[in-house]
């Protein structure tokens, strides 16, 4: 696999590559990339350009991507029901999200390999002892001991067996009659029906109500017509660990191009996208659709260096920029860089990831976020963008489908004090579903609003 640039699929080792864990055994990784290099790929090259021709309609303001799912996914916990759970927010919020844009929701989960995480510090103090900082479950174990903390290349191997059952029950939900538009519905009118916020609410629900109505008037059968029945859902993950993301890298045997099979989509992190770093590097090589993060150190022209490296022939659904400021930066940070990229002529479709900029903590120590500062850094994208007259393109939120109490405020008026009842997340603090649908129907007011003025 070489390209006319001289890109391989491990030239990346030629870069410097942050964030990596520090292997102890690096004869057991050779062997691991080895077998995983073997193994079939989680996607296929068909669904990942699928993807891309929808990012580039939603490129041209004619759909909104949403992208969702937990900041870590767990070995521990790893059930179908919490996969069908976070699968059914992620579609409850879609409906109500297509009902408020207008437009055909992209629906991308965090999901089936969003195994590996940044960490600030490389290390961590536990009492006496300094032990490596925990990576996600595809380099180590969070429990805080010396030996729990070794990166142990054998679950690259397992992150690739539980993406794989976890892509297999995604295929069935979505396929089988779970993602069905009706039923959606009727769980949205249970929550409106339970909502503090309910009768607020009310109408969305109740237009998208006889817009089904209307849809059986005209003789569409909703219980048999495929788009209505089925829904095409697609994967993505932070490409952070970059032998896991080589390993499954597969040239398609249409195009002859190389594709990271791992998942549909994948995406750079904030602490990963310097223009000479082994990150760009790799994805600078592989056809699929692009994430990069975007905070508060960017440097607009290295950022333009950037998007140039990734998509040299600016094609539209190859680069998302997924923007995350935090509600006090936003107003001061998003307007320069859309007037930058604008001026540049880049085709990049920009969404917002409210949750990164607005992690604090409470007196008690607890990572958490509060509502209100996501919906605010919401609302300042959605007017940054309408006053340049830009499409803003989507959301990207970490929510899970379980009763968590991670993030305060929202429709479960949840308080600092009530967070330690049910904190599970191991990284960073997720919506719950409840909070997750509330943000699904002021985001379609705010959309709706826009497109009436
Ligand atoms: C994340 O999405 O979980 C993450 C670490 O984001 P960022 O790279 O924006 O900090
Ligand atoms: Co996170």
């Amino acid at each position: 696999m070489q390209n006319i640039s001289g890109w391989t699929v491990d030239s990346w080792k030629n870069f410097p590559a942050l964030q990596q864990p520090q292997w102890p055994d690096t004869a057991e990784l050779d062997n691991v990339v080895k077998e995983l290099s073997s193994y079939p790929p989680l996607v296929f090259a068909g669904e990942i350009r699928l993807l891309e021709s929808h990012l580039e309609k939603a490129c041209r303001g004619e759909a909104f991507l949403l992208q969702a799912g937990d900041c870590a996914e767990s070995f521990l916990d790893f059930s179908a029901d919490s996969i069908r759970d976070k699968l059914k927010v992620i579609l409850q919020m879609a409906v109500v999200l297509t009902y408020g844009s207008g437009v055909p929701v992209i629906k991308v989960g965090r999901i089936a390999g969003q195994f590996a995480k940044p960490r600030s510090n490389e290390t961590e103090q536990i009492g006496d002892l300094l032990i490596p900082s925990f990576r996600g479950h595809m380099v180590n174990d969070e429990t805080p001991t010396l030996e729990a903390r070794r990166p142990d290349p054998k679950r690259l191997i397992t992150a690739y067996n539980q993406s794989t059952s976890t892509l297999n029950l995604l295929r069935a939900f979505t396929k089988g009659g779970f993602a069905d538009l009706s039923r959606v519905h009727s769980w949205n009118r249970e929550f409106v029906s339970s909502s503090s916020a309910g009768l607020h609410y009310e109408k969305i629900a109740m237009d998208i109500e006889r817009a089904l109505s209307f849809m059986k008037a005209c003789g569409i059968d909703l219980y048999n017509e495929p788009t209505i029945k089925e829904v095409d859902f697609f994967t993505s993950h932070e490409a952070l660990i970059l032998e896991y993301e080589q390993a499954l890298t597969r040239i398609d045997s249409i195009t002859g191009d190389p594709y990271g099979c791992s998942a549909h989509m994948l995406w750079i992190g904030d602490r990963t996208r310097q223009l000479e770093g082994a990150h760009l590097e790799f994805v600078s090589g592989i056809k699929n659709p692009i994430g990069i993060k975007v905070g508060n150190g960017v440097d607009k022209n290295e950022l333009i260096k950037v998007i140039e490296k990734l998509n040299p022939e600016n094609k539209s659904g190859r680069l998302t920029l997924i923007t995350r400021f935090g509600k006090n930066n936003i107003d001061s940070k998003l307007p320069s860089l859309v007037e930058a990229l604008k001026k540049n002529g880049a085709n990049v479709l920009w969404i917002c990831d409210p949750m990164h900029g607005n992690t604090y903590l409470t007196e008690n120590n607890i990572k958490t976020r509060d509502f209100s500062d996501v919906m605010s850094e919401l609302k300042s994208f959605f007017e940054i963008h309408k006053s340049f007259g830009t499409w803003p393109g989507g959301i990207h939120v970490e929510l899970t489908g379980d009763g968590v109490t991670e993030c305060v405020g929202g429709e479960t008026e949840t308080s600092e004090e009530n967070l330690e009842l049910r904190y599970t997340s191991m990284c960073d603090p997720r919506l719950n579903a409840r909070q997750a649908i509330d943000m699904a129907f002021r985001v379609a007011e705010m959309l709706s609003d826009q497109k009436l003025s």
